[in-house]
């Protein structure tokens, strides 16, 4: 596997996060460059392959790529690919490395054995763009990034995590992200979404949560993971964030969402015009975040 892959976040330093953050930040004060900028990867591409759907991660490496003088190349979905013809995930991934990108993005569920195939291929850096539950590290680093650029210390941050924490690899990148950088992780929402064994606190009531958090994370409810099961009316009235119940979270504190958004269930709309909504500026931070993940998967380095 290249050392410039990212596949979790147990195998980065605090200090090579704080360089990543740094680098992102620089490249936020910069006019987007564009391929003119980097003369040496003229013709180099980027190959991203998303054996799952995404809206905000993969035109966020897209944009990224682009800006950092990589063509990308992308695989989107199995419509219109040999995927159709029964072609395996493992050999589409093989077929891609063959024709020498630079980097490799992927998504894709459980079933891929992302670490087989990073290690099968040792030249090529691989990011991992969302990995079934395993993890999503670029979206845990963009969400840490989102608090540094409001001038919130990571390490002192308390986030609250709502919801369908069993399902999603969003929390489990943040039980990694918080043990490296010192942060506190703490749980509320119904039992049967979160983890058979919490290994985090956990709080009975969303308001006892709230009135605790620096950063109140709302986790999209898996529909198509709770077949049938799930009164949202009742979910929202328990567990939403709405105007009546982040009255216990502090003037300072953030409202989060990885997105997509069940708009209703989680939260209600007019979350999104809460001053302490940082929604938007996740995605948009996600951008430089991604672009300075790149950089260090082309040149080794942050
Ligand atoms: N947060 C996130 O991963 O969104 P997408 O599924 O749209 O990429």
């Amino acid at each position: 596997m290249s050392a410039a892959s990212l596949l979790d976040l147990k195998s980065l330093s605090a200090e090579t996060i704080a360089r990543i953050f740094s680098l992102a930040d620089r490249l936020s004060g910069e006019k987007p460059a564009d391929r003119d900028h980097f003369p040496n990867r003229r013709g180099l591409s980027a190959a991203l392959v998303f054996f799952e759907p995404s809206t905000r991660t993969r035109l966020s490496f897209e944009t990224a790529c682009l800006r950092e003088g990589l063509r990308p190349v992308i695989l989107d979905g199995a419509a219109g690919s040999s995927l159709e013809k029964g072609e395996s995930a493992e050999d589409t991934l093989l077929n891609i490395a063959a024709m020498n990108p630079s980097v490799m993005v992927v998504r894709s569920g459980d079933a891929l054995d992302m670490e087989a195939m990073s290690r099968a291929l040792p030249g090529l850096p691989w990011l991992n763009a969302g990995w079934g539950r395993r993890g999503h590290p670029t979206q845990a680093l963009l969400d840490l990034f989102a608090l540094v650029r409001k001038g919130l210390d990571p390490a002192s941050q308390r986030l609250l995590l709502i919801g369908d924490v069993r399902h999603s690899r969003v929390a489990a990148s943040h039980f990694e992200l918080a043990r490296v950088l010192g942060y506190e992780v703490a749980l509320c929402g119904p039992a049967s979404f979160l983890p058979e064994r919490p290994t985090a606190r956990v709080f009975e009531s969303l308001r006892d949560g709230l009135r605790w958090a620096t950063a109140a994370m709302a986790l999209r409810v898996q529909l198509e993971r709770h077949p049938g099961a799930t009164d949202l009316k009742d979910y929202h009235g328990r567990w939403g964030l709405n105007a009546d119940s982040l009255k216990a979270l502090a003037p300072k504190a953030v409202i989060m969402h990885p997105g997509p958004v069940n708009w209703g269930v989680e939260m209600s709309s007019d979350v999104m015009r809460d001053p302490r909504s940082v929604i938007l500026e996740q995605v948009g931070g996600g951008v430089w975040i991604r672009q300075a993940l790149v950089r260090r998967a082309l040149e080794g380095k942050v």
